[in-house]
Parts: structure tokens; sequence; C-alpha cells
């Protein structure tokens, strides 16, 4: 008996880095032990803030590759991509009618955009939670993981299905949301998140050899000139990543470090090493699927329809309760 269902979306970024998988996919392939999964790649959610779309179906194939590679199951999980589910926009109109304009402008990361985009400030962008609660609803989800910063989004949700209940009769399940509990994980710059457009990001797929090229340009402890100065593992980022990739030796990592008996250059090299053991299975993987032409479509497919069908039933639903033919 599963726990119930989950549902996740994420915008498509092309090929993922370390910080995708620690902060989310790890914990969505996790999910598919205990939940019924659908994990959706928001295509439309990325025009709100795209204004050059070029990449946007590379971007989205690449992101549900490494999804793939990284263990999310099309046996088990609905893995599929937003605008091949139509019904999702219909009901973000329908859920629209129902969402007072004040509670989205209130929102703090519409604010934010206001700011980084003056000059793209679209209707979609302040529908940005609607269609949010359109993909959750849709399916009926209950529960859905995301990152800290999701958290007013999904609040939002909630209001809007509260809502939408209130009016129209119970229809649809307040999801809940199911934080992943993993520290932020930094860039290679030590100071902002790990992100592709700061380009201070590991990618997944990348070559053993990118990934120790990166590695050895990453900054360490700023305070640390020379090999013979103590370090400070507790500021240091690739002490971070050590925790995490080579958690059995990180006491004596730490030990060396403060006592100087080991230096940067070192230290990375082992860290290099370590992430390119753990990518390993992972980029087996991803050579695999690569040698299947036209299976990640085929996966796409299939998730599209096992979708779509779900979306139907709750189209008919939500229409016969709105008073819509
Ligand atoms: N807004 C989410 C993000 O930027 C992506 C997203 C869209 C999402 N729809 C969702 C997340 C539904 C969870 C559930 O990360």
């Amino acid at each position: 008996m599963k726990k119930g269902r989950v549902f996740s979306g994420a915008r498509p970024t092309g090929r993922q880095h370390i910080g995708n998988y620690l902060g989310a996919i790890q914990n969505y392939v996790k999910l598919q032990e205990d939940y019924e999964c659908i994990y959706c790649a928001v295509d439309i959610h990325a025009l709100t803030t795209l204004e050059d779309t070029h990449l946007l179906r590379e971007n989205t194939r690449e992101m549900v590759f490494d999804w793939l590679a990284a263990g999310l199951d099309p046996e088990r999980s609905i893995i599929f991509v937003q605008s091949h589910v139509h019904e999702v926009t219909e009901l973000h109109t329908l859920l629209s009618m129902v969402t007072p304009v004040n509670w989205l402008l209130r929102v703090a990361t519409f604010k934010e955009k206001v700011k980084t985009q003056p000059h793209n400030v679209n209707y979609g962008l302040v529908g940005y939670p609607v269609l949010m609660t359109a993909d959750i609803s849709l399916y009926k989800a209950d529960t859905v993981p995301v990152g800290e910063d999701q958290l007013p989004h999904l609040e939002l949700a909630r209001e809007i299905v509260r809502r939408f209940n209130y009016l129209f009769g119970e229809t649809f399940p307040e999801p809940q949301a199911k934080l992943t509990n993993f520290p932020l994980v930094l860039g290679l710059d030590g100071v902002r998140k790990m992100s592709k457009s700061l380009d201070n990001h590991l990618e997944l797929a990348a070559t053993p050899e990118e990934t120790t090229r990166r590695i050895m340009s990453a900054y360490t402890d700023p305070a640390r000139q020379f090999k013979t100065d103590p370090g400070h593992p507790d500021i240091c980022n690739i002490f971070r990543l050590h925790e995490t990739y080579t958690p059995e030796r990180t006491a004596e990592i730490a030990e060396n470090c403060r006592g100087a008996a080991i230096g940067c250059v070192a230290c990375k090299q082992m860290l290099a090493e370590s992430i390119n053991q753990a990518l390993a299975p992972f980029r087996q993987r991803r050579a695999e699927i690569a040698a299947r032409p036209g299976y990640v479509e085929e996966v796409l497919a299939g998730g599209a329809d096992r979708a779509r069908a779900t979306a139907r039933e709750t189209m008919r639903e939500v229409r016969e309760k709105m008073g819509l033919p």
C-alpha cells in the first residue's frame, strides 16, 4: 500500500548538476519506494522567465535524460513534460477564477522577479503559483517534495485548493510540502548556491576529466594561501563536499587540513576521485540510455499518455462542478 501520491515539477535547465541531484533528484528516486510518483519537466513555467526559447526543447530532454540515468523509473513513476498534457492550461484558467489577485501580488518570488526582470513582468509570471496548483491538483497529488524556497507557493496552492473545495465541493486534497532535508549545495566559488547560470557547477554527465579539472580550479578556504597555513574545514566548501562524497574519511581530512598536513591541491584531488567514483554508475546508465535512440522520447510519450488519462477525469469533474458543459 502506497503512502500517497507525489507530484513534483522542475524547470528544464538542461544537464543536471550535483546540486540538483543532492537537493532534489536523489529524493525523487527514493520516494518511488513508498509513493505513487509523478515527475514533470515544467516547460510552460520556464516560459514565464525565458525570452530566448531556442534551447527549451533540448534542455527539457537533457534534464529528463539525467533523471532516468539517476534512477527515476518509468515503470513505477509517471515522467512527463508539462506542455504535453494540455489539460493543465485549462485547469490553470479555471483555478485563476477562484484566486484573488492580491494573494498573487503578495508572493515574495513574484516581487523578486519584478525587480530582476522589470522589462518582462508578464501575466504568466503573476499566475505562476496558480499554474503550479494546477500541476499538482490535476493529479490530485497530496505530497509535494520541494526545497524551502517553494514553501510560499505551496502555501498558496493549499489556499487556492481550499477555496475551490469550499465553493464547489470537496474535490482536491490540500497538498503538503515534503521538505528535502539536504543542506544547500554551494558552487565551486564557495559562496553562492551551485547553479548552471553561475557556471559554478559540477555536471553529473561530465567526463571524469572535466569533473577533476573543474574541482581543481574551485575555491577553498580563502585564508589559506600556502600549504603550510593551517586550514579551516568548517568554512571550506571542498570539505563540505567531502562530507557527502568521502564520508568515511572526513575526520581525518579535517585534522590534516587544520594541521596543514595536507594541501588544498591534494585535498581537491581526493574529492575529484570520490565524486567520480560516486557518479560512475550514473554515467554508465547514461551511456546505456544514449545507446538507445528514441528512448527518452518514448518514455515521455508513455508518461504523457498516463498523465492525460488522469487529467481528463479530473477535468470532467471540475467542469461539472463549475457548471461548465
Ligand atoms: N516552481 C517550482 C520550481 O521553480 C517548479 C514547479 C512547477 C513545481 N510546478 C510544480 C514544483 C509543482 C512542485 C510541484 O522549482
